[in-house]
């Protein structure tokens, strides 16, 4: 690969997570767009419905864990704290598993990860994470072979090599590039399989 240049999962990850990267900054994720957790109490409302029916199915838990992965700046927890009943709200662990700092002001309650909590029994969530989780993405030569999409310093791309190995099978599984016209493009979603397998493997019940 020529200096300078750079995978597009590399080039995603210091977009996003490098110094002054996107999700970063101090007015964080929704000081340039909603999602759901924005746009309506309702959604809180629903979460915190989940998590009753989550704590009922387990048995009412001595404690019963809240993880919002990806969680911005705490939103949906606090939403969902406030919408919690006192019996409840007394067993709960609120977790927030965030890349970007613990905002200011936050609820005490809500104990602020970098990495998800070990062995938790309660209700993992996640709104508009997995897609913020950096991949690579190929692009379909003019024979029709998929090649690894780099980019360069200045955000010019070009294709590297074919992509093989795990990546290769990645694809012919999940998004399968074979008889697509050239210029065709997927993302190689292995980097988000393993995001959410660990995810997954948090909860010792849940
Ligand atoms: C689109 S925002 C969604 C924020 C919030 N869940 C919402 O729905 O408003 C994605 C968030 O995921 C966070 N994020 C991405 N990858 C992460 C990871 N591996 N661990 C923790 N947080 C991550 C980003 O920092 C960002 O705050």
């Amino acid at each position: 690969m020529a200096s300078g240049t750079t995978t597009w999962r590399a080039a995603t990850e210091a977009a996003l997570y490098g110094p002054s990267g996107f999700y970063l900054r101090p007015e964080g994720p929704a000081g340039h767009f909603r999602t759901s957790v924005h746009a309506s109490p309702l959604f809180a409302g629903a979460v915190a419905e989940l998590l009753r029916r989550v704590d009922e199915a387990l048995g009412h838990p001595a404690e019963l864990a809240f993880t919002d992965v990806g969680a911005g700046r705490g939103e949906l927890l606090t939403a969902v704290l406030a919408r919690t009943a006192p019996e409840l709200g007394a067993r709960l662990r609120p977790y927030a598993v965030e890349r970007a700092e613990r905002p200011s002001g936050l609820d005490e309650r809500v104990t602020w990860l970098g990495e998800l909590p070990e062995g938790v029994d309660g209700l993992l969530f996640a709104n508009e994470w997995l897609d913020n989780v950096p991949v690579d993405v190929a692009e379909t030569d003019a024979e029709g072979i998929a090649r690894q999409v780099l980019v360069q310093q200045d955000g010019e791309e070009l294709l590297g090599e074919p992509v093989t190995g795990a990546e290769a099978d990645w694809l012919a599984r999940w998004w399968p590039l074979d008889g697509a016209p050239p210029g065709s493009r997927a993302e190689i979603g292995l980097p988000r399989d393993a995001a959410w397998a660990r995810a997954v493997g948090s909860l010792r019940s849940g």
